[in-house]
């Protein structure tokens, strides 16, 4: 009989009851230090006091109005973006698919609107990830995503990752845009060389094309700066945010310069709960945190910290690992076992890891872990690796 929940993960025998911090709390009452953060998503960890106190403050006022009217939070949250970044508007979804949703009309509608309606093309790359909706199993085009799902949503261009002279070669008169994540998450933790975001930023300006950056999951401070494009001195012309932005609250948003953004006028997109009061209360406490310039820095602190910790952890289990990579608190342990027996070994270990494609182990701890919760993630891992190594 099929379980009353749709099985469509295959789910860890945990089931947790509280969050506090770094810390998720087992049925049990076992501790389980969490380096997953529900995959990038508890940028402040658990139950942070300042995003409880502005949930409940809002909630004791107005959870919902429509987007028929005026949003004070939502246009405060869409200041601060804008003013941190290169945008000059947002708007906001529930989810990081919703964002992808957006980007894709917003690239198609502007070269509509430019009278280039024949550009509908988006380039992607294998590996990446930009959600379950048609539009971003079409875009990622893996056939674990797409297998059985047709016919698929038309007009994008799968490349090899890595390829600039498939690149190059890919770019025609019917091309809309590129979108890329800066550090494909699921794909295995695999950043692009800050040197290939600034070539594929010239390639678009060169053909007049839009750059689509997917920052789901690298942005809101996760690899040290605000957005992980930073790193590369360069601007996308749309961008996709999530996961982090609502610190455990389901919030997205499209982020895109006034020209991209042209085509976006009343009555072409909306969404009923998209920047609703209760979201964007949230949404504003987690900005005034991950912007702050002192925030940031002591996360890429941290990050060096835990890279050196586990460089470490590699070189003193090497038949189980094969190395670290990554940006900031975005990092992937490179395995030589399956990923998923480590990952599993890690529960017994009583911590929390994310395992991905390319043979990964997601390290994706919320923003907030403290030195000591550095030292007892590295007593942790390494416990589980000796596990592995003694099975
Ligand atoms: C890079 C990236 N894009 C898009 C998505 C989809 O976001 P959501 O699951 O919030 O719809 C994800 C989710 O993992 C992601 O990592």
């Amino acid at each position: 009989m099929i379980p009353s929940v749709l099985p469509t993960y295959s789910r860890a025998p945990l089931h947790f009851v509280a969050g506090t911090g770094t810390w998720l709390v087992e049925e049990d009452g076992r501790r389980f230090l969490d380096l997953g953060s529900g995959i990038a998503v508890n940028a402040l960890g658990h139950a942070h006091p300042a995003l409880v106190a502005a949930l409940t403050e809002q909630a004791g006022k107005l959870w919902h109005v429509s987007n028929l009217y005026e949003i004070p939070q939502q246009q405060a949250l869409a200041d601060k973006l804008v003013a941190r970044t290169f945008a000059d508007t947002v708007f906001f979804t529930n989810s990081g698919t919703e964002a992808c949703e957006l980007a894709v009309k917003m690239a198609r509608k502007y070269w509509y609107e430019k009278g280039a309606p024949e550009k509908t093309d988006i380039l992607t790359f294998a590996g990446s990830f930009h959600g379950r909706s048609s539009a971003g199993i079409a875009a990622a085009g893996t056939e674990k995503m797409v297998k059985g799902f047709g016919p698929l949503l038309p007009g994008f261009v799968h490349l090899p990752w890595g390829d600039h002279d498939a690149l190059k070669a890919a770019v025609s008169d019917t091309t809309a845009a590129i979108l890329i994540e800066p550090i494909q998450g699921e794909g295995g933790i695999r950043p692009l060389p800050d040197q290939c975001l600034r070539g594929l930023r010239a390639l678009c300006d060169e053909n007049g094309i839009l750059l689509i950056l997917d920052e789901v999951q690298c942005g809101m401070g996760r690899t040290g700066k605000l957005f992980a494009h930073e790193w590369a001195g360069i601007t996308p012309d749309i961008m996709m945010v999530a996961k982090g932005i609502g610190g455990g609250f389901p919030l997205g948003a499209v982020l895109a310069t006034e020209d991209a953004a042209s085509g976006m006028t009343a009555g072409t997109h909306g969404s009923t709960y998209g920047g609703n009061p209760l979201g964007c209360a949230v949404g504003n406490t987690v900005m005034d945190h991950v912007s702050d310039p002192a925030f940031l820095a002591e996360v890429n602190r941290k990050a060096g910290l835990l890279r050196q910790k586990l460089e470490g952890l590699v070189a003193a289990h090497p038949d189980v690992f094969e190395g670290v990579r990554g940006t900031g608190l975005m990092l992937g342990l490179r395995m030589k076992v399956a990923p998923a027996d480590f990952v599993a070994k890690g529960y017994e270990s009583l911590v929390i890891t994310v395992p991905a494609a390319d043979n990964v182990v997601r390290l994706l701890p919320p923003l907030t872990i403290t030195d000591d919760e550095i030292s007892q993630a590295l007593s942790r891992l390494d416990a589980a690796a000796t596990a592995i190594e003694t099975a």
